[in-house]
C-alpha cells in the first residue's frame, strides 16, 4: 500500500512509519519538524526513516490547505495515517487558537484530500483526553465526550466528528483511535518517562502532580503501533476506538519502576493538578479487540525497562 503518515518524523508516527516500511509499505512522510521539542530529535528520527528505500519525507505545514490538496492530488495514497497534531495538553492551554488551527483546520485539509482522491482508509491518531472528567470508568467509546477540559481534546473531538461527517456525505473511511498515554524509546522529551530519567540522571527538578496520586493507562508505542496497522488494514465506515492497556498505573508507582532501574532518585517538586487534567485514564479496549484483534502484550514493567535501555544507551552515553 501506498501511505502517508503525517507526523512521521514525530514519536509515535516515525514508529509507525518504520514498522509499515518493514513490512514493505511504500510510506510518504509528511512533517513540519517545528520547535515544540528539539528538532534534532525530530532530524534524527527522520534519518533513521531515510534508510528504507521505499520512504520519502516531504516537509511542509498541514495548515498550508493548498499544498495538501496538491499533495493528495499528485500522490493519490491508498490510507492515510494522520498523527501530525500540536500535542500536550498543558501547552494547548497556552495557545488555544494554535491548537484549532492545526489539530482541527489541519486535519480537514487532509479529509478534503483524501475524499477528492479516493483514499481508501482514514485513519487519525486522537486521544484519551477528550474523555474529560467522565464518570464513566474504564473509558468507552459510547460516552459521549463532550465536555474536554482544554483545546487539545476539543479540536482533536471536533476533528473526529466531522470525520464521521466526511463519512456520512462523501464516504469517507474513517476511524478514530484514541491512544493512552504513549511511551517508549525514542519518546517526547516532554513526556514523564524521559522527564523523570534526566531528572534521576541530571538531577532535573520535575512537577510531580497532585503527589502522584494520578493514574495513567500507560501503553508501550509497540502495542500503539500495532493497533494502528491493523486499524490502517481494515476500512470500517466510521469508528472510534480506544488503543490503551486497559490497565491504570499510579504516577508515583511508574516514576518508582523508572528509579529502581536507574538505581536513583528523581528530584521532584509536588504540585497541584491544573484544572486541564484528569486524575485518571482507563481504556476499556474490548472494541479495539474485536474490530482490530488488537492484543496489548507490553507490561509497563517490560515497557519501562525497554523505554530505560534506549535512554541509557542512547541519551546517557551519547552525552558522556
Ligand atoms: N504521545 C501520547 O501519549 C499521545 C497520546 C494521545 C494522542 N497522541 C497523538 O498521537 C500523535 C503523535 O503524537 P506524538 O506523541 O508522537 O507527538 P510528536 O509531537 O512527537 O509528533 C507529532 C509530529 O507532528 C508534527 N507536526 C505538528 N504540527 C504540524 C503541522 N502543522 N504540520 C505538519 N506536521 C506537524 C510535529 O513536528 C511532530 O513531529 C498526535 O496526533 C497526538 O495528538 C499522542
Amino acid at each position: 500500500m501506498k501511505i502517508l503518515v503525517t507526523g512521521a518524523a514525530g514519536f509515535i508516527g516515525h514508529h509507525l512509519a518504520e514498522k509499515l516500511l518493514k513490512r514493505g509499505d511504500e510510506i510518504v512522510g509528511l512533517d513540519n519538524f517545528n520547535d515544540y521539542y528539539p528538532v534534532e530529535i525530530k532530524r534524527g528520527n527522520a534519518a533513521k526513516l531515510a534508510q528504507y528505500p521505499n520512504f520519502r519525507m516531504i516537509e511542509a505545514d498541514i495548515t498550508d490547505r493548498e499544498y495538501m490538496l496538491q499533495i493528495f492530488e499528485e500522490e493519490k495514497f491508498d490510507a492515510v495515517a494522520h498523527l501530525a497534531a500540536m500535542a500536550g495538553v498543558r501547552n494547548a492551554v497556552k495557545y488555544p487558537e494554535y491548537y484549532v488551527q492545526v489539530d482541527y483546520n489541519g486535519t480537514q485539509h487532509l479529509m478534503d484530500g483524501a475524499r477528492h482522491n479516493d483514499v481508501g482508509n482514514f485513519v487519525m491518531a486522537s486521544t484519551s483526553s477528550i474523555y474529560g472528567a467522565t464518570e464513566q470508568i474504564p473509558f468507552v467509546e459510547t460516552d459521549s465526550c463532550d465536555r474536554p477540559l482544554q483545546p487539545y481534546s476539543a479540536a482533536k473531538r471536533a476533528a473526529e466528528m466531522l470525520g464521521f461527517t466526511y463519512h456520512h456525505l462523501f464516504g469517507l473511511n474513517f476511524t478514530a483511535t484514541r491512544f493512552f498515554t504513549v511511551y517508549g524509546r525514542a519518546s517526547r522529551p516532554d513526556m514523564m518517562a524521559y522527564l523523570v530519567a534526566d531528572s534521576i540522571t541530571k538531577g532535573k527538578q520535575i512537577p510531580i502532580y497532585n503527589n502522584g496520586e494520578m493514574w495513567r493507562d500507560w501503553t508501550h508505542v509497540g502495542d500503539i503501533t500495532d493497533g494502528l496497522v491493523a486499524a490502517l488494514d481494515r476500512p470500517l465506515g466510521y469508528e472510534v476506538i480506544n488503543l490503551g492497556r486497559g490497565e491504570p498505573t499510579k504516577l508515583i508507582d511508574f516514576v518508582e519502576m523508572i528509579e529502581e532501574l536507574a538505581g536513583g532518585k528523581a528530584n521532584m517538586v509536588n504540585t497541584p493538578k491544573i484544572r486541564a487534567d484528569v486524575v485518571k485514564t482507563w481504556a476499556n479496549i474490548d472494541k479495539a479487540k474485536n474490530l482490530l484483534g488488537y492484543n496489548p502484550s507490553i507490561s509497563v514493567l517490560e515497557g519501562v525497562s525497554d523505554f530505560w535501555e534506549w535512554y541509557r544507551e542512547e541519551i546517557l552515553e551519547q552525552t558522556k
